[in-house]
């Protein structure tokens, strides 16, 4: 194929089988992109707006931010954020780890920045720092709420991710959330030189973090 040149690597045509490539290259034949050996690790600052899907019929996803060479890979969120929520979301294909990441009993930190409508207070502070239980019936587990100035904002820690969690342990408090992004997961901090819809791949420190936590 690589004699026939049918071959491309980042666009240009391949001209000897042996040539070694960097593992994200992009590699084409007849026009159709192979998928990479190598796993990837992408940081993203999802923006608001955009669903934390592969696919989506009606909506634009997280996938959809990436260049076309990222979009044959096989990435996936990490686990999800709301479609209004921003902030730092995980993009691999590594199966393995994500699995590892979202495992219940890993118990992974993820803190967000929140502003809700209302004034947070020491009341809201205990009633998250001993495990709020809603009204559905869900009883969280206790999760670290620091109030900021001012006091509508504040940075929420969760040791857990179930569904609109932060808003619905906010609307349990009576002070519903208007902005909710986040800022860590893990060891991961999201990079504040990437503004909502940019990315990067994970440097080689985060990805020895991310796996140290495992
Ligand atoms: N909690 C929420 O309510 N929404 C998110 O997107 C993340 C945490």
């Amino acid at each position: 194929m690589v004699r026939a040149g049918r071959v491309t690597v980042d666009g240009v045509t391949a001209c000897a089988a042996d040539e070694k490539v960097g593992a994200q290259a992009c590699i084409r034949v007849d026009g159709e992109t192979l998928p990479s050996g190598a796993p990837v690790y992408l940081m993203l600052h999802k923006p608001q707006g955009v669903v934390s899907a592969t696919e989506d019929g009606r909506e634009q996803t997280v996938l959809a931010l990436l260049p076309d060479r990222y979009r044959r890979m096989g990435l996936f969120p990490v686990g999800r954020l709301d479609k209004d929520t921003e902030g730092l979301l995980l993009l691999t294909n590594d199966g393995a780890l994500a699995h590892r990441l979202l495992a219940p009993r890993r118990h992974v930190d993820k803190t967000y920045f929140v502003r809700v409508e209302g004034t947070l207070d020491a009341a809201d502070q205990a009633a998250f720092a001993s495990g709020l239980s809603l009204r559905d019936g869900l009883v969280c587990m206790p999760a670290e709420l620091e109030i900021l100035q001012p006091p509508e904002t504040a940075l929420v820690t969760l040791r857990e991710g179930k569904y609109h969690q932060i808003k619905r342990m906010m609307a349990a408090r009576g002070k519903p959330v208007r902005y909710l992004k986040r800022l860590r997961m893990g060891p991961l901090t999201l990079d504040e030189h990437l503004s909502p819809g940019a990315w990067r791949e994970l440097t080689e420190g985060e990805k020895n973090a991310l796996f140290g936590e495992l």
